[in-house]
This record gives C-alpha cells, structure tokens and sequence, in this order.
C-alpha cells in the first residue's frame, strides 16, 4: 500500500465518495468493515431467537403474524448484511464458523431473556429504537453496499419499532396486571439497550479509524444521547418509570443517565452471564442441521459442472 493510494483513499472519503467493491481500499479499511458488518449480520440471525420463542404463544392472531414478520425481516436483514460482507471477499463459512467459535462476537442485547409478552414490546420499541439511530447513521457509511443495505433495513426497523411502541403504550393505559408487565419490562430491558449502543467513546478502540474512513458517522456516545432524546420522554409520558435514580435533563435539554455497568456488559458478551452459551448451541444446531443441505447443493453444482445434472 503506497502513501498514494491512501492519499487517494482518503481524497475519495473526504469527497463523500460511495467506496464500491471492486475500488482500491486500505487492507484495514476492508479488515474493519468485514468484522463490523459480519458481527451485524450475526446480531440479525442472533436476534431472531429471542422474540421468535414468542411467535407460538402471541395473545392474539394480529400479534402473531406482525411478530412473524418481524423475525422474518430480521433473518433477511442477516442475509442483506452477509452478502454485504461477502463483497469484500469474507465467505459465509468463514464467517459463520467466527461466530461459533466466538471469534466474533454478535450484539449483547440478544443474551437477554425474553421473560413474557411485554418483553416483545418493549424490544421493539428500546431494541429495534437503538437500532434504527445506529443504523440510521450508517447509511451514510463510505461503504457501498453497506449503506445501501441500511435504506432498505432502516424503513423494515420503523415498522418493526412502531408496532413495539403501539404494544407498551396499550399495556400503559390497560389493566394494574398489564401496566406492571410493561413496567417490569422496561425494569429488564433499558440498561442493556443503553450498553447495546456500544462502550463509551474514550473505551471504544475502533471509532477512531471507522471515524476517519466515514465508516461510523456518529460516535457511540453521540447514538446514545439520540437514544435518550428521543425515548426517555416518550417512555415518561407512557405513564412508565426509568430504571434510572439519575436520569436528568441537564441545561442543553439532554437527557443524562447513571453510571452504565460495563462489567455486566462485558459478561454478557462473553457469555458469563445471560444466555449466550444458549444462543450458540441454537446457531451450532441450525448449522450441523442444514449440513445436509449444503452437502447436496455441492453434490449438485459438482455435477452440474460436469453436464450430468438432471
Ligand atoms: N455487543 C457486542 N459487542 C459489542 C457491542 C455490543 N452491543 N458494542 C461493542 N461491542 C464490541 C465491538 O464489536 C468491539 O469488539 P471487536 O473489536 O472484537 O469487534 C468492542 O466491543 C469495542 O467496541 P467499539 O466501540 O470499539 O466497536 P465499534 O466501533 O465496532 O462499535 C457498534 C460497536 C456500535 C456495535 C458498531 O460495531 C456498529 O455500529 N455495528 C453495526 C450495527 C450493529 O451491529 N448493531 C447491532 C444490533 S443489530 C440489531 O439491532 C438488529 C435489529 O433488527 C434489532
């Protein structure tokens, strides 16, 4: 890599240039955006577990086929994203095979339980809202296909967050038993919403380089206090409380949390705490479970080389 082609590089992000496949880019540049985009796409597939446990005991048949949709949308999210990411040469086996051997890692929110219906709400609402503030900010990302992939993710993520919000504002106003569910589950699910956005800023390694390369456009503070702009009133004005004792509006008008427990954060993501073992045992039996699939396909293209295929 010569100083020139990285001052080219560079002209092009400054440019606000799209970088597309086939372009010159830094081994780095290419070496973040398959780490970043696969741990997005492995998050998708992930996140499909949670709420998809949901689907056989939805309340009513309208909840059922909205959270059918969903979960559908979230597997296509994952297929978008692997292809994103296979773009820059990365191969779904490899990728697949870094999850499961948890050399990737995928978003932490998804080792949370799923302890009843609210939960179901609550996620679209906290979890697909902070989803929708990253990913919004991504689709501005330098990367071609990535941001491409954004537009099309972002207007799914809005209706998938609307039909959340819809829930818990129903349950605010129904009956004692249903405002407590709501309640309890805004108890469960708004730190580890706060923590799904990222560590801060000053214990956040690869913001800088994605930064710079127009990668990230937004810091991972930065999406958080959109987050809380835009969610703490409306949770508040749902007739719900936060689970934060210092939660404030300081003098700008944003909204300040507590002290975030990063260690908890950690555990989770290294599956100390929370249900991530779970998670990978259900990805390693969808994997050897479709082997066979994969086996016949290949068996297929083999033959199809060869002209033999019927
Ligand atoms: N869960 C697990 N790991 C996390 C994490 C989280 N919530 N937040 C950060 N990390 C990891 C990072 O991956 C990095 O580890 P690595 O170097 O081994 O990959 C380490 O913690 C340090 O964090 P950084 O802030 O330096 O990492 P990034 O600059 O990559 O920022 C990020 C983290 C904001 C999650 C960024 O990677 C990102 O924007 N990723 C793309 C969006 C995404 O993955 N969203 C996850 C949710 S997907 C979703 O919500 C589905 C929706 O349909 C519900």
């Amino acid at each position: 890599e010569t100083a020139e082609q990285h001052a080219a590089f560079e002209a092009r992000i400054r440019n606000g240039e799209k970088i597309e496949p086939g372009d010159w880019m830094p081994a780095e540049y290419r070496r973040q955006l398959i780490r970043m985009i696969s741990q997005h796409a492995h998050s998708e597939v992930v996140g499909m577990l949670p709420e998809g446990e949901w689907i056989d005991k939805a309340p009513t048949l309208k909840r059922k086929t909205i959270l059918m949709a969903k979960v559908q949308d979230e597997a296509g999210h994952g297929q978008y994203l692997y292809h994103a990411a296979e773009t820059l040469g990365a191969t779904r086996e490899e990728m697949i095979e870094a999850l499961l051997t948890r050399r990737a890692k995928y978003s932490s929110i998804f080792n949370y339980p799923t302890m009843n219906w609210a939960d179901v709400g609550m996620i679209g609402w906290l979890v697909d809202g902070a989803a929708i503030k990253n990913q919004t900010m991504l689709a501005g990302c330098s990367y071609g296909p990535y941001s491409r992939a954004m537009v099309r993710i972002c207007s799914e993520e809005t209706f998938h967050h609307k039909q959340g919000k819809e829930m818990i504002v129903l349950y605010a106003q129904g009956t004692p038993e249903q405002r407590q569910m709501a309640q309890d589950a805004l108890n469960r699910w708004w730190w580890p919403a706060l923590m799904m956005l990222g560590p801060h800023d000053a214990d956040s390694p690869n913001t800088g380089v994605l930064s710079q390369w127009g990668i990230k456009l937004k810091t991972n503070d930065e999406v958080r206090q959109e987050f809380l702009n835009e969610h703490a009133p409306e949770l508040l004005e749902a007739g719900l409380t936060i689970p934060d004792p210092d939660l404030h509006q300081d003098a700008d008008g944003n909204w300040k949390h507590g002290p975030i427990q990063w260690d908890e954060f950690w555990a989770v993501i290294r599956g100390e705490r929370g249900l991530g073992n779970e998670r990978l045992a259900t990805r390693q039996a969808a994997q050897d479970e479709g082997a066979w699939v994969r086996e016949a396909l290949e068996a297929y293209m083999n033959r199809a080389a060869k002209g033999e295929a019927a």
